[in-house]
């Protein structure tokens, strides 16, 4: 059995935090395909939005301060298998406001986080890197706090794109003692080789539209198809906005052959039955 921390996870696959695609539907089918642990898209703990997090997934944070972590903490932890703090986040929003990759500079504000964060929970508590100068300091402070590190090495400045660096995540994995999560461009083609240099792996690009997959990487799991009719059964159960549901219509003609002529056509849908009826389901 694998461990972070007191948790037990049945393999080393997990659905890496994406914002906006990682609804509690979408979550629950990468689950039931063999995720063994979904994360949240980040979540400030000031949000004042309400959050469906029935299925105990990892809870991913964002913030520039412990204003609110222990109260939000406090509220979720029942429902939290993991907690983890994002340091990784490049995105124009992250740059106005300061959090995710644009605060790894400011070593003592990230002390007084995860020293926060530690202190509310018994869960596993984790960060997640990108690239940075500072990575070895950061480290070290999460050598203090955390049970496991989650590096996704691309710079803030490479956003997604160009190869993610095993090297660079790798070198990282022989300086500390703590559990490494890599996260990617992990596919169905090279997590083997992966999953023999590091602790765990996240999947995340591989996985939208397409939870599946995780079906196909655990060697006692039948492969399984699931359709987008498997997402909007589960998302009109937990009464999903149209809006997400459209999202991940658009998401789940990934691979189909006739994708770019469904795409044009949901682009205009309005309603649920519209998107039905685009599917023929
Ligand atoms: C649409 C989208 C949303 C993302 N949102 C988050 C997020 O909220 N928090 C986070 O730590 N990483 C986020 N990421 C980064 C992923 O967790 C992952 O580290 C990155 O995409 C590289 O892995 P991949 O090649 O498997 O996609 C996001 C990525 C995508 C594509």
């Amino acid at each position: 059995m694998l461990l972070i921390r007191s948790l037990e996870l049945k393999n080393k696959y997990f659905l890496a935090p994406m914002a906006e695609i990682n609804d509690i539907a979408f979550r629950e089918l990468c689950k039931k395909t063999g995720a063994s642990l979904c994360y949240t898209g980040m979540i400030n703990p000031l949000t004042q939005q309400k959050l469906q997090l029935e299925d105990k997934p990892a809870i991913q944070l964002f913030c520039t301060s412990e204003s609110g972590i222990a109260e939000f903490m406090k509220k979720y932890d029942k429902t939290a298998r993991l907690w983890d703090f994002n340091l990784g986040c490049p995105a124009k929003n992250a740059r106005k406001l300061g959090f995710g990759s644009f605060m790894c500079h400011n070593l003592q504000e990230i002390d007084k986080i995860l020293k926060v964060i530690r202190e509310s929970t018994d869960k596993p508590v984790t960060v997640k890197l990108r690239k940075s100068r500072n990575i070895n300091k950061i480290i070290k402070i999460a050598e203090k706090y955390c049970d496991a590190i989650c590096i996704h090495p691309r710079t803030q400045e490479q956003g997604y794109s160009g190869k993610a660096d095993v090297e660079y995540a790798l070198k990282l994995k022989k300086r500390t003692k703590l559990p490494v999560i890599y996260s990617g461009d992990v596919d169905e083609n090279n997590f083997k080789k992966l999953e023999k240099k590091f602790d765990f792996l996240m999947i995340g690009r591989a996985a939208v539209g397409n939870p599946g997959i995780f079906s196909r990487l655990s060697i006692n799991k039948q492969s399984e198809r699931i359709s987008f009719k498997d997402y909007l059964e589960l998302a009109i159960k937990h009464k999903l906005y149209f809006s997400q549901i459209k999202l991940q219509a658009m998401n789940f003609t990934k691979g189909l052959k006739t994708g770019k002529e469904m795409r044009r056509k949901l682009i205009l849908a309005k309603t649920t039955r519209e998107i039905r009826e685009i599917y023929s389901i």
